[in-house]
């Protein structure tokens, strides 16, 4: 049976307004027309326009918008390496191998999560293609250091924002500062269509060709009718509404769940700003000589607390598992996918001779570090409760 947490990771992301729009929806829907659809595109450009970027391709997850997004660059750019975060889900690393590229990792800096510019800018050459961000639960992730030597490299940015909705760097929301950027809309995101994911870009080229790979690789996906025309004169023995440019992939999503992002995208920023009051509460109750206090807020928009011990200590560790156990508080160890991707099996096979110490900030997060719920009907008094429990612990 389902256990139910006193603190659960989140509480109530899909509300009784969610569901009434869906009936709603369903009732009007006169044509029973279900699959990708109007709401589709309401909810694509609805969301373009809150992120500030020119198209959105709603997908039916975050590691479809992953998978979608390498396959683009490698269709349009061609191979060679990626530079990607140890910290990370792992859609973004298996997206990297399964188009060709080679994924080359950097260490993360302990105040954001995200990787390190400095490791980043020492693990570019002249086969690195891009660099595969990810803005790890609400930090920004982004410098002008980095923003600056990638474009005097030619170096392409993908941001993974899946973990970030709303947050930004220079007062600009994140997802839009690279060719490419993708969302979750997974149940405990900032905001959910129950699965869900999006493609963004502001490049015309990208945006068509996401769209054909979306579905099948077929032509008449691409919105662009001259484009069309084209290619259907340059192949006069195939049916016009079968033509397929590439072996691709049905990610798509439906209305249902664009119904639903709809209805949550009306309070997205209500939300983000209750969750971000939220961590800061977090943080300033926690005792910082136990737990790390010290992130960099600047920019972020937080749905997960971090909860990083300071101290690399084993039964420090187990002691607060069993705490938060005890006091029905539902954790996953190693932040963001689990923690260090370099140590999965599913790698073992690419990566020969890691140095784990290259790799420090990472493995303390993957021994060390969790992330407990902060969705926005916790209160406060209940935020206090947490600490308290969690101060209270006798660490070594
Ligand atoms: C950083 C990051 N990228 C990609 C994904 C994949 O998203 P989804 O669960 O919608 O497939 C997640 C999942 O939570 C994630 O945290």
């Amino acid at each position: 049976m389902k256990k139910y947490f006193t603190h659960p990771l989140m509480d109530n992301n899909i509300t009784d307004s969610d569901v009434n729009s869906l009936i709603l929806f369903l009732k009007k829907n006169k044509k029973k027309i279900f699959t990708q659809s109007k709401k589709v595109i309401e909810f694509e450009n609805k969301w373009s326009k809150w992120l500030g970027i020119k198209y959105s391709v709603f997908v039916n997850s975050g590691s479809s918008a992953n998978l979608l997004t390498l396959l683009a660059l490698k269709i349009i750019y061609g191979t060679g390496e990626v530079i990607v975060p140890p910290l990370t889900w792992i859609s973004d690393v298996a997206s990297v191998i399964q188009n060709g590229f080679k994924p080359v990792f950097a260490d993360i800096n302990p105040k954001t999560l995200c990787m390190d510019e400095d490791e980043i800018i020492k693990k570019i050459n002249s086969k690195t293609k891009a660099v595969f961000i990810t803005h790890v639960q609400g930090f920004n992730g982004l410098s002008t250091k980095l923003l600056n030597i990638l474009k005097q490299k030619k170096i392409i940015l993908l941001e993974d924002v899946c973990e970030s909705h709303g947050a930004s760097f220079n007062k600009k929301k994140l997802g839009t500062f690279g060719l490419i950027s993708n969302f979750s809309f997974y149940y405990a995101h900032h905001m959910s269509t129950i699965e869900g994911g999006m493609v963004c870009t502001n490049d015309k080229k990208v945006y068509k060709l996401i769209k054909i790979l979306r579905s099948h690789g077929m032509l008449r996906e691409s919105g662009d009718r001259n484009y069309e025309k084209k290619i259907i004169k340059e192949n006069p023995k195939l049916s016009p509404k079968f033509i397929f440019l590439y072996p691709a992939y049905n990610l798509r999503n439906t209305e249902i769940p664009a119904v639903i992002g709809l209805n949550q995208l009306k309070r997205l920023d209500k939300n983000n700003i209750l969750r971000s009051n939220n961590l800061k509460y977090f943080l300033n109750n926690l005792n910082n000589n136990y737990y790390r206090t010290d992130f960099e807020l600047e920019g972020s928009s937080n749905y997960a607390f971090p909860l990083v011990l300071k101290k690399a200590n084993i039964k420090n560790r187990n002691l607060l598992e069993k705490i938060m156990n005890i006091n029905n508080i539902e954790f996953r160890r190693g932040n963001a996918g689990g923690g260090n991707q370099l140590r999965q099996p599913y790698l073992k096979k690419y990566l020969k001779n890691i140095n784990f110490k290259n790799f420090r900030e990472v493995d303390h997060i993957h021994f060390f570090g969790y992330y407990i719920g902060n969705y926005p009907s916790l209160k406060k008094k209940k935020i206090i409760k947490i600490c308290k429990i969690l101060n209270n612990i006798s660490y070594e």
